[in-house]
């Protein structure tokens, strides 16, 4: 069975004060220890949940290259220094507003890799593109690009976030996700064969408590990486404990 995996993004949100609070709020909660449960805070905050049980701490993106003059910017190496052994990689918002590219994507995967550092790969098409049916080319040619030279998956998860859902209260219908989590799947399975079966794929784009359950009932769905829902330490709590 695929491992079940709720992720939460907090992108630049939160200071020191809320993230106490959040962390005080989620030990009220039993967090279900059958669904690997990742936050990824900024990284001046990353050192600041080592108290929490089954919570794993990913950051929210990694650098391109080894180390060297990269002003501002943080490495794989850096992070593993610090405790912490995975990232989001080529979210839409670092595609749109920092020019990260299929290139630049696929450096960083391949960097992760060799560090046997874990990678939650964002892939997802725009509004435009869905409207002009182009979604699945769209999806796959990122997915191409982002994982040539990847000669395996293992330490990879995939996120499908379609742009026009994130932070904009449109989820994704349950069909339509899981649409695409198959075609993923099956995109894997041209390129991997067997790997396929064994990847998490998970949806990201308004996730919230009230339509968690619906989305994670899906066959192709293992799991939520999740923006505003996962700030509220009950509501994020809730979005692990689907089951419950
Ligand atoms: P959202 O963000 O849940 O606020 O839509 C999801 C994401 O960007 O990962």
């Amino acid at each position: 069975m695929r491992k079940k995996i709720i992720a939460g993004n907090w992108k630049m949100n939160n200071d020191l004060t809320l993230l106490n609070e959040f962390k005080d709020e989620l030990k009220s909660f039993e967090l279900d220890e059958n669904v690997k449960t990742i936050i990824c805070p900024s990284f001046v905050f990353l050192n600041h949940f080592k108290d929490l049980d089954n919570v794993t701490i990913y950051s929210q993106n990694i650098n391109n290259n080894v180390s060297g003059a990269y002003t501002g910017e943080i490495s794989v190496q850096m992070l593993k220094s610090v405790g912490v052994f995975g990232s989001i990689v080529g979210h839409s918002e670092r595609r749109m507003y920092y020019n990260e590219t299929d290139e630049t994507v696929n450096e960083k995967v391949l960097l992760a890799k060799a560090n046997g550092f874990n990678v939650i790969l964002c892939v997802g098409e725009s509004l435009e593109e869905r409207e002009n049916k182009k979604h699945f080319d769209v999806v796959k040619n990122q997915l191409l690009k982002a994982l040539e030279n990847i000669k395996d998956l293992e330490d990879i998860v995939i996120a499908y976030e379609p742009i026009w859902a994130i932070g904009t209260g449109k989820t994704a219908s349950s069909d339509d996700a899981n649409e695409m989590a198959t075609y993923i799947r099956n995109v894997i399975k041209e390129l991997y064969s067997d790997e396929a079966e064994k990847i998490s794929i998970l949806y990201g784009g308004s996730v919230k408590p009230s339509n968690i359950k619906e989305l994670m009932s899906k066959d192709n769905i293992d799991g939520a990486l999740v923006g505003g829902a996962s700030l509220k330490a009950k509501d994020f709590s809730q979005l692990v404990n689907y089951r419950k």
